[in-house]
């Protein structure tokens, strides 16, 4: 389909922040023609994970990342860097010893030998996603309980900083990513361990996943959760933006979203569009998780089969009402 009518949405926010997209091998050729008229950076959706580079012990596999890399290169885009430290997508081997926990010595030695191969590997990306999800969501709790944490202890994060910042080369930005941001207790908390890790690591963006829930996550919440990102003093990234038509809490509704839901994620979208634009000084890149609605991770979570929509263009790679809210302004 001709997409070259269309107003682009990268073009629009060219003086605000780059415009990225998830994206991954099929993608890059089902998505292309939107890809490249859209948007400025793109993430590897998952083909930069830990499973994918390092499936089993020294053996590396790049082929998909490469992929990714030399389609950035030829359409000229940025990318983000994504994920080098996560508790998810992360082979078992990596914590183990002869069937034991592995020690803290070794677990961080192989953290150590992956951060160096992966940024040795790839020097195009702009930003790193360095930790993925670290801070717990439990009230009371700090940081989560995972293999990284468990068997190295709370300064795993400093170490992957301090590592990352010794074998990326290219001056890309050192990105801690984290979701449920703007729920006032974890906000707490992200925005203390930024700050403990300003002081001895060399942390330089802050990665806001933007996975909302339109129907439990009140747009003052978000405001005041910018707010306190803005005032930590490193680059804010939006790194997978995506709105659900359906509540993430009820499972039980299905089938398509009703008018009424359209509404209420055509006006998160509009209202997180001009918070964003407020915040533009430290804003510098805003990422959906995905490009279109038939591509997307939600329409198999939290329930299989129902169609959350949660983008900008939809199935037949059109543009939305959401998307021509956000053009407005
Ligand atoms: C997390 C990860 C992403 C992606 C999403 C959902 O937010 O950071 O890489 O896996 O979950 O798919």
């Amino acid at each position: 389909m001709d997409q070259s009518h269309l107003p682009s949405l990268c073009e629009a926010y060219r003086d605000y922040f780059y415009i990225g997209a998830a994206v991954n091998e099929k993608t890059i050729r089902t998505h292309d023609e939107l890809i490249r008229g859209q948007f400025n950076s793109i993430t590897a959706e998952n083909s930069m994970k830990f499973e994918s580079l390092q499936p089993a012990e020294g053996v590396y596999d790049f082929t998909l990342g490469d992929e990714l890399v030399r389609y950035a290169g030829e359409r000229g885009l940025r990318m983000r860097g994504h994920t080098m430290v996560w508790h998810n997508q992360t082979p078992d081997w990596v914590y183990k010893k002869d069937g034991a926990p592995a020690s803290r010595a070794l677990l961080l030695a192989r953290m150590e030998e992956h951060i160096k191969t992966v940024a040795e590997h790839f020097t195009n990306p702009y930003a790193w996603d360095v930790v993925n999800e670290a801070v717990d969501d439990r009230e009371g709790g700090y940081l989560r309980s995972s293999e990284w944490h468990d068997l190295i202890g709370d300064d795993f994060i400093e170490k992957a900083f301090l590592f990352a910042g010794k074998y990326v080369k290219n001056g890309a930005k050192l990105f801690y990513n984290d979701y449920n941001e703007s729920v006032p207790d974890k906000c707490r908390k992200i925005c203390r361990l930024v700050r403990e890790l300003k002081e001895t690591a060399p942390i330089g963006g802050l990665g806001l996943q933007g996975h909302y829930n339109p129907y439990t996550m009140p747009m003052d919440e978000v405001k005041r959760s910018m707010e306190a990102y803005a005032e930590l003093g490193v680059t804010i990234h939006i790194t997978e933006l995506d709105v659900p038509a359906f509540d993430r809490e009820n499972n039980t509704l299905m089938g398509e979203p009703t008018a009424e839901m359209r509404r209420i994620q055509e006006e998160y979208y509009e209202q997180l569009f001009a918070l964003y634009r407020d915040y533009r000084e430290v804003i510098e890149c805003v990422t959906l998780w995905g490009v279109a609605d038939d591509a997307t991770w939600l329409s198999t979570w939290p329930v299989s089969g129902r169609e959350n929509e949660p983008l900008l263009f939809d199935r037949a790679h059109q543009p939305k009402p959401a998307l021509e809210r956000i053009l407005r302004f």
